[in-house]
C-alpha cells in the first residue's frame, strides 16, 4: 500500500493550486468541492478538477475527489460528471458528513454503475468523513457498510458545530485548551471513530489544523492524533507536509529499537517474555515493533 500521511486538501476551482499541489511531497491530494469552494464555483469546479486529474503530472500521488455532502443539490452530479470525465484518475471518493450507512450504499451503487458503463478497470473506494453526532453515533454500520471503504475521517469544525460544543478559534485541537476543558476535548469523538475503523479494516484520518502559521501547534496536534492510533491527517496548506509527513512516519530511534526488539526475540527463539536493555518484552512488543519495522521499510526507512 502507498503510504497516506500527508492528505492536502486544495480547492477545486482553484486550479493554480492543483500545479502546486501536484508537485508537492503530500501523499495523497484531495480535490475539493465542498467547503473551500464557494456555492457560485460550484459547478465550474468540477471540470476544473477532472481537467487537472486527468492532464497534471501527479509524480504518482494517490488522489482523491471531495463532493458536496448529500444534503445540497450539488452531490449527485459531483459524481456523475466527475467520475465519468476523470474517473480513472482517482483513487477514492470523499464523502462529508456522512450520517448513516444509506449514504455509503448511495455513493456505492453510483459507482457500480458509472464504473460498469465507463469499463474503468480500478473500482474507486471511499473515506467517509464522520463529522456530525447523527455520523460518530452510527460509525460502527458507516464503518461495516462497503467493501469500497478505505477510510474514516474525523472532521473537527463541522463536528463541534454540530455538537453546539464551543469553539475556541479555528485551528481544532492542539490549542491551549486547558482553560476550557481539563485534557483532550476531542479524545472521545476521536477514539471512538478511531476504534469503528481498525475494527473494519479501515484507515483512521485525523482532521486538518486550520492555523497553517503555527508549526508547533500542527505538530503537537499531528502527535495527539498518531497517538490516538490515526494513520494521517489533511493539511489544508503545503508548509503543513513535511511535519505531517515526519509525525507519521517512525523516528530513527524508533525504528532502531524496533529492530533491537525483533533481533533479541529471534536469538532467544520460541519464548514468551524477555528482557531488552531493562526492559520487559513479550510477543505483544515484537507484534508492535514488527509494525513499525514494516512501516519503516514501506517508506524507505531501513538499511
Ligand atoms: N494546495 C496547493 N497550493 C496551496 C494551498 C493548497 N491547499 N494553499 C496554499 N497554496 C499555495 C498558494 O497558492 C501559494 O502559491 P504561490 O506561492 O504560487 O502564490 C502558496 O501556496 C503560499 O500560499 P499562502 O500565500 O501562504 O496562502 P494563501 O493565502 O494563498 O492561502 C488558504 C491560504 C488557507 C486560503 C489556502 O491555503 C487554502 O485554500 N487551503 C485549502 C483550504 C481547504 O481545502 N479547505 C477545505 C478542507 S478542510
Ligand atoms: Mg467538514
Amino acid at each position: 500500500m502507498k503510504p497516506g500521511r500527508s492528505i492536502l486538501s486544495v480547492p477545486g476551482h482553484m486550479d493554480k493550486m492543483h500545479w502546486k499541489a501536484a508537485a508537492s511531497a503530500a501523499d495523497i491530494v484531495m480535490l475539493d468541492l465542498e467547503d473551500s469552494v464557494p456555492a457560485d464555483k460550484k459547478i465550474i469546479a468540477r471540470e476544473i478538477v477532472a481537467n487537472a486529474l486527468l492532464t497534471l503530472d501527479w509524480k504518482g500521488k494517490t488522489l482523491a475527489l471531495r463532493i458536496n455532502s448529500l444534503d445540497t443539490p450539488f452531490a449527485y452530479k459531483d459524481v456523475i460528471q466527475v467520475i465519468e470525465a476523470a474517473g480513472q484518475a482517482i483513487n477514492f471518493i470523499v464523502i462529508p458528513k456522512v450520517s448513516h450507512a444509506g449514504d455509503i450504499h448511495f455513493i456505492a451503487r453510483l459507482l457500480d454503475g458509472i464504473e460498469m458503463e465507463k469499463k474503468f478497470h480500478q473500482p474507486i473506494a471511499i473515506e467517509a468523513a464522520i463529522e456530525t453526532a447523527a455520523g460518530l453515533e452510527q460509525v460502527t454500520s458507516i464503518a461495516r457498510a462497503d467493501r469500497r471503504l478505505r477510510s474514516l475521517s474525523f472532521g473537527i469544525a463541522d463536528y463541534t458545530a454540530s455538537i453546539g460544543a464551543k469553539l475556541t478559534s479555528i485551528s481544532g485541537h492542539g490549542d491551549d485548551e486547558v482553560e476550557l476543558y481539563p485534557g483532550h476535548r476531542w479524545h472521545y469523538p476521536m477514539s471512538r471513530m478511531v476504534m469503528a475503523a481498525k475494527a473494519h479494516g479501515l484507515l483512521a484520518i485525523d482532521a486538518p489544523f486550520g492555523n497553517f502559521k503555527d508549526p508547533r501547534g500542527l505538530k503537537k496536534s499531528a502527535a495527539m492524533a498518531a497517538a490516538l492510533g490515526c494513520d494521517g491527517k489533511w493539511v489544508i496548506h503545503p508548509d503543513q507536509i513535511e511535519i505531517v509527513n515526519k509525525t507519521f512516519s517512525p523516528a530513527p530511534e524508533e525504528i532502531g529499537r524496533a529492530k533491537q526488539i525483533l533481533d533479541a526475540m529471534t536469538v532467544a527463539g520460541p519464548s514468551g517474555a524477555i528482557a531488552v536493555n531493562g526492559q520487559m518484552v513479550d510477543l505483544a512488543t515484537a507484534r508492535l515493533a514488527k509494525r513499525v519495522w514494516d512501516q519503516a521499510r514501506q517508506l524507505g526507512l531501513t538499511e
